[in-house]
């Protein structure tokens, strides 16, 4: 079956249209409210928002494979981005993220078995006065500590 916002996301689309000049400007937005509801970007959802805002499809994938935040492939329940950029790898970032992966039993990119838990790697997020850090879905966890990790993993899998 072809992909289908809900009623209410519907509305919601019909609100993010009007807000712009263009159709082809809701591209980022509608793309967001796609995501939100299926959790990833499929290539049904690409045909669909293209269809909705005028596109063509080969530029609504080359929006999704610009933008990390958008996921080309299913992911677990909860995602966890693990900064990598300088401040935080300075303060640690590596052998948290390698803590992560064994604790997990799985490497960055990759989803744990119970679907739970997607573990990734992110550029700055802009919070390197509390490197190290970690986003856990849209909350920021900082000044990180590997038992304030093992914590966070343990509560996300429970
Ligand atoms: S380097 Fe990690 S938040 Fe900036």
């Amino acid at each position: 079956m072809p992909f289908a916002l809900s009623p209410d996301r519907e509305r919601t689309l019909e609100d993010i249209l009007k807000r712009y000049p263009t159709k082809m400007a809701a591209c980022i937005p509608l793309l967001h409210l796609c995501q939100e509801q299926e959790g990833w970007i499929s290539e049904d959802v690409i045909q669909f928002v293209a269809h909705r805002i005028d596109l063509p499809p080969a530029h609504v994938q080359g929006v999704v494979t610009f933008y990390t935040l958008f996921n080309q492939k299913p992911v677990g329940k909860h995602q966890v981005w693990v900064c990598r950029t300088l401040p935080c790898a300075l303060r640690g970032a590596g052998s948290l993220l390698a803590h992560c992966e064994k604790k997990l039993g799985i490497h960055a990119g990759e989803t744990t078995a119970d679907g739970k838990i997607t573990l990734r790697t992110a550029e700055c997020l802009a919070s390197c006065g509390t490197a190290p850090m970690m986003q856990v879905d849209k909350d920021y966890h900082e000044n990180l500590t590997v038992e304030r990790v093992d914590a966070l993993l343990e509560k996300l899998r429970s």
